[in-house]
């Protein structure tokens, strides 16, 4: 059983799918968790009724991750409101799906910016918060097969995460030696709003039972939750700048 009793998480897109999914588990494991959100309010405070059910504290915070003003304004309210920070959980994208071969320039920042500018700025600005706290600090972004596969209309992404996973391989080894886990999880296909509007996605959703190797389950934000809810735990304490993979099986295949 992970306890996480009196901890503090930061849930950078936390209104919705995996980032929703994972403010869920984390709370239940005891954390007091600080829910960021940009467009769904409403969506957002089902999340936090839902927290505070449990009998754990909640924030809602209004952030552009992409905009570096906001992320620090957002830290700066969870030091003066908790006082603490011990969990970060990178989780919020965009991107838009199309061929690289169409992609323009705001595009391109779009995807950068949300998906890979805004993990650095993050992690900056919540590492002198995270390091006064006790115990060791855990961040935790989320990436996808796309980071090192090809897969149609997500070029832009799919390089955006292998940006992503190498940056955080590069903090684990700034920051591995200062208190803190720096690791990755990569999601296989979950049907969430964003994946809802890749084209042919039922085509996509429908041939995933023939790449795992889970029999009629499919893969939920639960699931990824659960490995988020580890890499945010002591039981992953010597676990250093990975990249954990949890798809039911549909990576190994050729
Ligand atoms: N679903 C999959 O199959 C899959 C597979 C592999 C990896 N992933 C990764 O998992 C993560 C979550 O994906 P999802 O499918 O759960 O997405 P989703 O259901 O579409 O939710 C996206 C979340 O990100 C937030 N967000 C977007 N741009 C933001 C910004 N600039 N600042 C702050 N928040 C922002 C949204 O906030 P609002 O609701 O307020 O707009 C929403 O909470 C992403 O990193 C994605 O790349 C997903």
């Amino acid at each position: 059983m992970i306890d996480l009793t009196g901890k503090v998480a930061l849930v950078t897109g936390g209104s919705r799918g995996i980032g929703r999914a994972t403010a869920l588990k984390l709370a239940e494991a005891g954390c007091d968790v600080i829910v960021n959100y940009v467009t769904s309010r409403k969506a957002a405070d089902q999340v936090a009724e839902e927290i505070v059910s449990m009998g754990r504290r909640v924030a809602l915070v209004k952030a552009d991750v992409s905009e570096q003003d906001d992320v620090c304004s957002m830290m700066e309210f969870i030091s003066e409101t908790f006082g603490r920070l011990d969990i970060l959980v990178s989780n919020a994208a965009t991107g838009g799906f199309r061929p690289l071969l169409v992609t323009t320039a705001n595009n391109f920042e779009a995807a950068m910016n949300t998906n890979v500018r805004a993990l650095i700025f993050l992690v900056q600005s919540a590492v002198p918060l995270m390091e006064q706290s006790s115990g060791r600090g855990k961040i935790v972004a989320v990436s996808s097969h796309g980071s090192h596969t090809a897969l149609p209309m997500y070029g832009i992404i799919g390089a955006s995460k292998a940006a992503l996973e190498s940056a955080m391989r590069h903090f684990a080894l700034e920051l591995g030696d200062r208190g803190f886990n720096v690791n990755v999880v990569q999601a296989g296909l979950v049907e969430t709003d964003s994946t809802r509007l890749i084209p042919n996605s039922d085509e996509m959703f429908a041939g995933r039972r023939t790449k795992t190797m889970m029999g009629d389950r499919d893969l939920e934000a639960s699931d990824v939750a659960d490995a988020i809810l580890y890499l945010s735990s002591p039981f992953s304490d010597l676990v250093q700048g990975q990249t954990l993979i949890v798809d039911g099986g549909a990576a190994i295949h050729v």
